[in-house]
C-alpha cells in the first residue's frame, strides 16, 4: 500500500495522473551503438512498500551508460538505462518515513533514470537543500560521490601527496582535482587538449600534460624533479595504465577506476613488486552499501557544493528524446563536466509502444 499524493495538496500531480499510467523512457533490447537507444511508453512503475515514486526531472548521463549500452558490462535485457536521476517524490510505500511526497531528491538507482517516473530506495536517495537547483543536485551525486570516495577511501590523499588526475578536465576529473587542491595537494593533472588544460588549470591543477601529445612519465618526472607521484586517479583505462605505472613512486598507488579508452588488459600481479605498488579497481556501489555510507558522503558532497568549495559543472543538457546524441558527446570526448538529460511533460518522444 502507497501513500500516494495525500500529503502535500499543492504538489502538481496533473502530469502524474493525466499520464493513464504510462509514461516515457529510454531503453535498450540489444547491445550496440546509439542505434540501439529506443524511445519508449511503458507504465509506470508501482513503488514497493520500502520505495519511493519519483517523478523525475532530470537524469545524470554517466560512462557507465556507454558500457551497458555496447555490453562491456552485461545489462538485463531489455532495460532502462540511467544510475541516477533528481526530481519530486510523488508517492511514498507504507514502510517508508523519512521522505515525504513532495520532498526534491536527488538519488542513485539501477537501470531507471532515462525515464519521466523511478522507483528508488530510500537508502540512496537525498533531499535537496533548497539552495541547490534539481538539475546540480543530480550533477553533483555519482561524479562527486564517486570522487569523494576515492580521496577518502581508495588513497586518503593528504596536503603532503602529489596526485596525478586523468581526464582531468572530465566531469569525475574535475572534481577530483578541486578536492584535491581543496586539501592542499599537488595536483597534476592529463588532458587531451589545450582548451581542456585551460579548464583543468582553472580548476586547481598545479600543471597540465596533453597526454595526446606529451610522454606522461617523462614529464611527470621533469615536474617532480624525479620523485614521482604519490598516486594517480585513471578512469580513463586502457591508454593510460602504463603510463600511470611509470608515473608513480616507490610504494605508491594506482587507482584505475574506469575505462574510458576501453577495458585494462589482465595483468601479472607479480609486477606491482618491480615498485611495490598498491593497484586499486574501486567501484562507488561497495563504498556506499549502507544508508548511512550514503547520506554520511552525501551530506559532506553537499556541504562542500554549499560552502563553494567545488563548483559542479553542467557541460549539457540534452531532453530525454535525445540521450543517443548525449552518449555520442560524451564518447566523443566533447564533454567537461557532467551531461544531464532533461526530463519533462515538453518531452514529445515518438514512442515505440
Ligand atoms: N568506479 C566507479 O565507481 C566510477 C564511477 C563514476 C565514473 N567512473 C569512471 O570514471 C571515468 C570518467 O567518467 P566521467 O563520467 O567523469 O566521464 P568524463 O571524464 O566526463 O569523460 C571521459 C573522459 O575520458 C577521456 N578519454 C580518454 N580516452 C577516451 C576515449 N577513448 N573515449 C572517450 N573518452 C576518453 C576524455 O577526456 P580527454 O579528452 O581529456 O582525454 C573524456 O572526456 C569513466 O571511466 C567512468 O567509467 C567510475
Amino acid at each position: 500500500m502507497s501513500r500516494l499524493l495525500k500529503k502535500v495538496p499543492n504538489i502538481n500531480i496533473r502530469g502524474y495522473s493525466s499520464l493513464q499510467n504510462k509514461m516515457q523512457a529510454i531503453q535498450i533490447s540489444k547491445l550496440g551503438g546509439i542505434e540501439v537507444l529506443e524511445n519508449v511508453t511503458l507504465p509506470i512503475p508501482k513503488p514497493s512498500p520500502t520505495q519511493l515514486l519519483v517523478k523525475n526531472e532530470f537524469a545524470g548521463v554517466n560512462f557507465i551508460d556507454t558500457y551497458f549500452r555496447t555490453g562491456l558490462y552485461m545489462p538485463p535485457l531489455p532495460t532502462i538505462l540511467g544510475e541516477e536521476g533528481a526530481g519530486t517524490v510523488v508517492d511514498i510505500g507504507s514502510q517508508v518515513s523519512d521522505f515525504e511526497v513532495g520532498d526534491r531528491i536527488a538519488f542513485m538507482t539501477s537501470f531507471q533514470g532515462y525515464a519521466e517516473y523511478a522507483t528508488i530506495d530510500p537508502k540512496k536517495a537525498i533531499k535537496l537543500p533548497p539552495n541547490v537547483p534539481t538539475d546540480i543536485g543530480c550533477a553533483t551525486l555519482i561524479q562527486g560521490l564517486t570522487a569523494y570516495t576515492l580521496i577518502e577511501r581508495s588513497y586518503k590523499v593528504t596536503k603532503n601527496d602529489t596526485v596525478l588526475i586523468h581526464a582531468a578536465a572530465g566531469g569525475t576529473g574535475r572534481l577530483l582535482v578541486q578536492l584535491c587542491r581543496h586539501i592542499g595537494a599537488t595536483v597534476i593533472g592529463t588532458t587531451s587538449s589545450e582548451e581542456k588544460g585551460k579548464i583543468a588549470l582553472e580548476d586547481g591543477c598545479d600543471h597540465v600534460i596533453n597526454y595526446s601529445t606529451e610522454d606522461v612519465p617523462s614529464r611527470i618526472k621533469e615536474l617532480t624533479n624525479g620523485k614521482m607521484v604519490d598516486v594517480v586517479f585513471d578512469g580513463v583505462g586502457k591508454a593510460t595504465f602504463w603510463k600511470s605505472f611509470d608515473s608513480l613512486k616507490y610504494c605508491g598507488t594506482l587507482v584505475s577506476f574506469g575505462n574510458a579508452s576501453g577495458k585494462v588488459e589482465p595483468i601479472e600481479i607479480n609486477i606491482l613488486s618491480k615498485k611495490n605498488l598498491v593497484l586499486l579497481r574501486p567501484t562507488l556501489h561497495w563504498y556506499i552499501t549502507t544508508k548511512e555510507e550514503f547520506t554520511n558522503y552525501s551530506k559532506k558532497l553537499f556541504d562542500l557544493v554549499q560552502n563553494g568549495t567545488l563548483k559542479v559543472n553542467i557541460s549539457k543538457i540534452f531532453d530525454l528524446k535525445d540521450a543517443a546524441q548525449a552518449h555520442t558527446f560524451m564518447e566523443s570526448r566533447l564533454s567537461t563536466g557532467k551531461v544531464l538529460l532533461r526530463i519533462g511533460s515538453h518531452n514529445q518522444i515518438k514512442s515505440k509502444q
